[in-house]
């Protein structure tokens, strides 16, 4: 079903006050087909009586938040990231808990991938750890806290951290593995839109990966994403981006130390 540009315009403006998300007009496909399976769903038949609809009805917008918002992430994402925290960050770290935050998490590879590092590096120095994962997409979230995986995403896993921390699945779960408690109950996944600062409940933390995000937004919101999440950065501690990202010209509240690593000092 065909979109009037007017229409486009106001989902356009909409969804950028809602979530921060620079919809371009080439995006204009991507949003009609998106949300064409809720028009169907409410047997709407113009984009317009369903923008009406996602402004009298906070359930429906976050339904549309939760389909505009792209979520491709994997385990092992961009590995290098890893491999530093492992070899060169943690093994600097002289506390008692280190505490990561995966802020734009998706589904939780990420945030899981981190739990693995954290827990094989410093339980067997008496360190204890914390993951949380937060992200606007609510549906992301719940599949984050089940914890409960296709196979497929096993791929990019080494062996020994599927043996440590991953359950196969049997009978009904066939062709799914679950990530082990030793990682879950030390990882906690919220709802949260990085356009506005952290709750100070989330606190401080020594690690932030905002990766694979800040490519959905322009230079304005960018600035104000990046300076929320800094805030819960402690001094000294690390902002992870992903490969395809800078933040030039974005903020001079971090020091870049490697291309997609930066310190607050
Ligand atoms: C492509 S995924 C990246 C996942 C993971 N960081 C990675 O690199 O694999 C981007 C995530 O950012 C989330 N996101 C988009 N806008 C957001 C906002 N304003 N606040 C919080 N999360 C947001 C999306 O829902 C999506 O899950």
């Amino acid at each position: 079903m065909p979109i009037i540009h007017n229409t486009f315009k106001k989902f356009q403006t909409l969804v950028r006050e809602e979530s921060g998300i620079h919809l371009s007009d080439a995006k204009k496909n991507l949003l009609t087909s998106r949300l064409a399976k809720r028009l169907r769903h409410y047997g709407i038949d113009s984009y317009d009586e369903y923008y009406r609809l996602v402004n009298e009805d906070s359930f429906e917008l976050q339904m549309m938040i939760d389909i505009i918002t792209t979520n491709e992430t994997s385990f092992f994402r961009e590995p290098h990231h890893f491999d530093y925290l492992k070899n060169s960050l943690l093994p600097e770290f002289k506390g008692s808990k280190y505490r990561v935050w995966s802020a734009a998490a998706s589904i939780g590879a990420e945030a899981y991938t981190l739990a693995m590092i954290l827990d094989e590096g410093l339980v067997p120095r008496n360190i204890s750890w914390e993951v949380v994962g937060t992200d606007i997409n609510t549906e992301v979230i719940e599949k984050a806290k089940q914890s409960l995986f296709p196979m497929e995403h096993a791929t990019k896993i080494d062996k020994k951290y599927l043996k440590n921390y991953c359950l196969k699945g049997t009978n009904k779960y066939e062709g799914f593995f679950l990530i082990d408690d030793t990682l879950r109950r030390n990882c906690t996944f919220l709802h949260a839109n990085l356009m506005y600062p952290p709750s100070s409940q989330i606190g401080q933390f020594d690690v932030i990966f905002l990766r694979n995000m800040l490519i959905y937004f322009d230079n304005e919101n960018k600035k104000i994403i990046v300076e929320n999440v800094i805030k819960a950065l402690k001094k000294g501690g690390y902002l992870f981006i992903g490969h395809s990202e800078t933040l030039n010209k974005i903020t001079n509240q971090v020091r870049q130390i490697r291309p997609t690593v930066y310190i607050k000092d």
